[in-house]
């Protein structure tokens, strides 16, 4: 039994059974030849999350790993486009991204993810989703003031007006990860820079390897 159907033994109802796939867990990981991990992006609207994950997949992809991000903006077009920004909506938002980003660990897929993800009690269900070792916090650690001051969306603006409720930071809270496995100080480091520490760490904790940066390095004026 792979560990994610251990993990499902809560059944909806006796009607609905677990189906056993053939190809397994192990099978796509010895395939994709790379340790699945979700890489949890957090932090505030507008600290950089959704760009440096962007700039962490681009370095992963010239690793030849496979990747896949989500991300909130892009998410709550789809998948949760039924979801506000009500402690209610944004749990039942990181409860499905928690769900979805299982499924791409099971594929052997290494997934990112960058939601604001604000309450430390959900960010901790979606790591007891997956075995330990499969799920890195990843803090991107911008403060609000300079958040604020970067504004890209004109959100915090409409926030301070008061045209915007429950926004992250002003009148929603933000609960920042206690002991997150990569913190990220985004204050004078570049994109480039606050990515590159993100993979330097992946490779410090064993999900990359000196001989695959080494060939990112060699190849990275090819992409
Ligand atoms: S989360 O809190 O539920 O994790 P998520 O990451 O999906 O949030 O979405 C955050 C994005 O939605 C922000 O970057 C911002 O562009 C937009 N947004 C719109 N309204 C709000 C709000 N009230 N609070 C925070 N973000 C908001």
């Amino acid at each position: 039994m792979s560990p994610y159907e251990k993990k499902h033994n809560e059944s909806v109802s006796d009607d609905v059974v677990w189906h056993h796939s053939t190809v397994t867990h192990a099978d796509r990981v010895q395939l994709k030849q790379q340790k699945p991990v979700v890489l949890w992006f957090t932090g505030l609207s507008g600290s950089g999350k959704s760009t440096i994950a962007n700039a962490v997949e681009s370095k992963l992809l010239s690793l030849g790993k496979h990747s896949y991000l989500l991300d909130g903006d892009n998410v709550r077009h789809g998948l949760n486009k039924d979801l506000g920004f009500s402690d209610e909506d944004r749990v039942e938002n990181i409860r499905r991204i928690g769900e979805v980003a299982k499924l791409f660990v099971d594929s052997g897929a290494i997934v990112l993810t960058a939601f604001i993800s604000p309450f430390i009690s959900d960010r901790q269900q979606a790591r007891a989703l997956v075995e330990k070792g499969e799920f890195l916090e990843v803090f991107i650690d911008t403060p609000l003031a300079i958040c604020e001051q970067r504004d890209p969306k004109g959100l915090y603006k409409k926030a301070r007006a008061g045209e915007i409720k429950h926004f992250t930071g002003i009148d929603s809270a933000y609960e920042a990860p206690e002991q997150p496995e990569i913190h990220v100080h985004t204050d004078n480091l570049s994109v480039d820079e606050c990515a590159e520490f993100v993979v330097a760490r992946l490779e410090a904790m064993g999900y990359l390897t000196a001989e695959e940066r080494k060939f990112q390095e060699d190849n990275s004026h090819a992409l």
